[in-house]
């Protein structure tokens, strides 16, 4: 299914370049409508790179989403006459705007995504014995039952203390351009550090953690295998990596949406089409786009008293500062936003737009959106779903 799915994208891909420019299917679903013509920009700039320099700080200003082949759509303006009449009509031209989810995200090149290794990860994901309480795991707060969080407004850890915050979920978390509502963690690895010692979580130590696996001969051996040539494979360091393997495993690319976007028409209803087009019209996708619908910056959100971003950098200016959180899966995570304020999809989509864009959507417009974002729920690898059994 896999393979299937990549080869899909990259004819799909493949497809999209060769038969039309990238202005025509990407940026004249815009241009010419909500944003400058293709004549207004030709007129206005004398070369490609005069263009790309003036798009590049609009992207960064939020006016237009970022991850477009820009330099690609500059040349061809500059190079040959472009059709500007779009080539296909209706809804087609909005799945333009989105990014077919990969089978994989990126994977380290310290940290090689191997069986054994996910096996590894997957263990120690699910193992309380992580925990100082021996009570808490991953799965605790992530579970991949139900979503890969808690449905809780905020997380329960170590003695029921709350850190306050919202848990987000674990499935395509490999695709994130930085880990928490902060941002304070660039990968994986260095995410997975964090619930393990703080107190409000599992409350552990690195050699807490490290002295009981050694005590437990399956872990010892599982180790040696998932990371050969080490001496001592045991360490706090292996474990962040094990788990943060089995975490870029557990992918959703086979949602409705997913489905959609790689060519079939019918797997979204009429409804979640115009809630598509809506989403992109309104320009949510300023923020949510990408494979995962997160840009990976931080906007202000104020909600209660966190701060968010300053907290990491205390820079004035990055107060009440949020990362953009990824949409997939969306409808199963409730609770929203990073204080769990918002009890409903529709109510977080209403929020969004009024605190975002500055909108107030009829309810009509609400459902729309959130029918659209319900096909963004795929299904959870069901290896990563099956309880293993602990040593
Ligand atoms: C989601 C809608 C959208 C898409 C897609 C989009 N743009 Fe834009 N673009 C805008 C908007 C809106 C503005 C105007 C922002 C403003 O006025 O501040 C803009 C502005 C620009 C500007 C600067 C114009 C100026 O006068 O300074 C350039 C250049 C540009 N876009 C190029 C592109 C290219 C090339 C692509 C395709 C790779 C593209 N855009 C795709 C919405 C979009
Ligand atoms: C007590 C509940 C709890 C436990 C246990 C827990 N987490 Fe979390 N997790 C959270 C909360 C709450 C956040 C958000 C915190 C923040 O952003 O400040 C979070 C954030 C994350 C994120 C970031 C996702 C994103 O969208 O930014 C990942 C990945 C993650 N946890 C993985 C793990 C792993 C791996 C473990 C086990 C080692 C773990 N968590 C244990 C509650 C928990
Ligand atoms: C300017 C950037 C921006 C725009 C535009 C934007 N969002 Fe968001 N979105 C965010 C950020 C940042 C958050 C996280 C807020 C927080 O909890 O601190 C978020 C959170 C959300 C959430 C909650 C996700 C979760 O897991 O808690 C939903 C749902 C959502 N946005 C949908 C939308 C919709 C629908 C639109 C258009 C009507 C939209 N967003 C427009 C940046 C944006």
């Amino acid at each position: 299914m896999r393979k299937f799915l990549v080869a899909m994208t990259l004819t799909l891909m493949g497809a999209t370049f060769a038969s039309a420019g990238v202005w025509e299917t990407t940026c004249s679903n815009c241009h010419g409508k909500i944003a400058p013509s293709k004549e207004q920009l030709l007129a206005k700039f004398r070369t490609p790179k005069e263009l790309l320099s003036a798009a590049k700080k609009k992207v960064k200003e939020g006016r237009m989403p970022s991850q477009l082949a820009f330099g690609i759509a500059a040349r061809e303006l500059f190079s040959k006459p472009v059709r500007t009449a779009a080539i296909t009509k209706g809804t087609q031209d909005f799945r333009k705007f989105f990014t077919p989810l990969p089978a994989l995200p990126p994977i380290p090149k310290d940290n090689s995504l191997t069986p054994v290794k996910v096996k590894l990860g997957k263990m120690l994901y699910y193992d309380p014995r992580l925990s100082r309480s021996n009570l808490i795991s991953c799965n605790t707060c992530h579970n991949l039952a139900i979503g890969g969080d808690d449905n809780l407004k905020s997380s329960r850890g170590d003695h029921w203390r709350t850190g306050g915050r919202n848990a987000p979920t674990t499935l395509n978390s490999g695709f994130l351009r930085v880990q928490f509502w902060d941002g304070r963690a660039p990968t994986l690895e260095e995410q997975a550090k964090g619930p393990l010692q703080a107190h409000v979580e599992m409350n552990s130590t690195p050699e807490l953690v490290v002295e009981r696996l050694k005590k437990i001969p399956t872990y010892v051996k599982l180790f040696k295998e998932a990371f050969p040539n080490e001496k001592d494979p045991v360490t706090f360091e292996n474990v962040v990596k094990a788990i943060a393997a089995f975490e870029r495993t557990l992918n959703t690319p086979n949602s409705p949406f997913q489905r959609y976007l790689l060519g079939d028409d019918n797997a979204l209803t009429p409804v979640q089409k115009e809630g598509m087009k809506l989403f992109v019209k309104y320009g949510c996708i300023a923020c949510h786009n990408g494979p995962v619908l997160s840009d990976g910056m931080f906007h202000r959100f104020k909600s209660n008293d966190d701060t968010g971003r300053y907290r990491v950098t205390k820079n004035p200016a990055d107060k009440y500062k949020f990362r953009t959180p990824q949409l997939l899966n969306v409808a199963v995570t409730a609770p929203y936003f990073h204080d769990g304020s918002a009890k409903t999809l529709g109510e977080a989509i209403k929020r969004m737009a009024q605190q975002e864009l500055g909108k107030t959507l009829s309810d009509s417009d609400v459902e729309k959106i959130k029918a659209f974002l319900e096909s963004l729920t795929g299904e959870v690898p069901l290896e990563a779903r099956t309880v293993p059994q602990l040593p």
